[in-house]
């Protein structure tokens, strides 16, 4: 049985700058990089480097970069069939502009992501009859993820949401089909309308969430590390001490390493500590799917951090 993630691939175009800049000033970087990612294929790479076996599916162009991303994809044994080539549209790029601190901006041009639609779900159909688990992101369009999630609650597979970037949607229509919804700070705010700064609005906006129908929910609070809330308890699991370098896709690697920990029968807590040390681990790397930690390089951080 396979995780399965039916969402977005992006080429990263990625400026290193010594600092982010103020709206309408001009600054010199020092680097320029094409590194692969898109919150969908992050996320399958994530998964495949805790050998779990993994499948890609979502849209790209018929291009160079719609080629790079399947190979990269394929170095770490994601199964790709399931990605359609679109010849009318580009491959979904991402501008990120990142600081010599570690900080980020991030536009994303969706590109061919925006074309999945009802042959990608007649596809993702049948996939699901081989798969424990799907993860969905926001980088697709909005009917297209709660139809998917849809189609995995009737199948009877397990499904986590990264609710990134937040588009509208109505609430009924996709927190009863799902098990896990994966907030960071800024998408917390923007789902229950006031901010989420302290783990304290972090709990308030857990419980609007469950009102709404969510079952868990994990508030990803960058170094503040993750409040988790189920209908049972909340309970919240620190970030671990790490030298930042970048934390693009640091989202993505959690849910990778939760998505992994879950499907090998860890518990909530312990799924949760270790997708913590997997996105801890990536924060301390440059770039997207370059950042994302194997799974020994995880398990010899969890034994150096005394928690394995
Ligand atoms: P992304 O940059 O991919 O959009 P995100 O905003 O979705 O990430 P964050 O909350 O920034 O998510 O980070 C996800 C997880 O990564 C955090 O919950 C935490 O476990 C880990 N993390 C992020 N920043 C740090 C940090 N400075 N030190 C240690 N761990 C961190
Ligand atoms: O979560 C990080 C990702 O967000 C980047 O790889 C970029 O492509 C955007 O989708």
């Amino acid at each position: 049985m396979t995780v399965l993630v039916f969402g977005s691939l992006n080429m990263d175009l990625v400026v290193q700058s010594p600092r982010l800049p103020v709206p309408g000033e001009t600054l010199l970087g020092n680097q320029f990089n094409t590194i692969p990612g898109g919150k969908g294929a992050n996320q399958a790479v994530a998964v495949a480097r805790q050998q779990v076996p993994t499948q890609m599916m979502g849209r790209v162009g018929a291009d160079d970069f719609g080629q790079r991303l399947r190979h990269a994809l394929t170095l770490d044994e994601v199964a790709v069939e399931g990605i359609q080539v679109d010849p009318n549209a580009h491959t979904g790029v991402a501008a990120i502009v990142v600081s010599d601190q570690g900080e980020n901006h991030i536009i994303v041009v969706p590109g061919a992501n925006s074309r999945v639609d009802k042959t990608d779900l007649s596809k993702l159909e049948v996939a699901l009859k081989q798969a424990d688990l799907l993860l969905l992101q926001f980088e697709i369009p909005m009917a297209a993820v709660i139809q998917a999630a849809q189609l995995a609650h009737a199948a009877g597979v397990t499904v986590i949401v990264d609710p990134a970037p937040v588009q509208a949607f109505d609430p009924s229509e996709l927190y009863p089909y799902i098990h896990v919804l994966t907030p960071n700070q800024v998408e917390a705010a923007q789902l229950v309308g006031f901010p989420v700064d302290t783990l304290e609005q972090a709990s308030e906006a857990i419980a609007q969430l469950h009102d709404q129908g969510a079952e868990t929910v994990l508030i990803k609070m960058g170094e503040q590390g993750v409040l988790c809330g189920t209908p049972q308890e909340i309970f919240h699991i620190p970030a671990f001490p790490i030298t930042v370098v970048d934390t693009v896709a640091a989202g993505d690697a959690f849910n990778g390493g939760l998505a992994a920990a879950l499907q090998s029968g860890k518990s909530l807590t312990a799924a949760v500590t270790w997708a913590t040390a997997t996105a801890a681990l990536s924060v301390s790397h440059a770039g997207a799917q370059p950042s994302l930690p194997q799974r020994s390089h995880v398990e010899t951080f969890l034994k150096q951090q005394h928690v394995l």
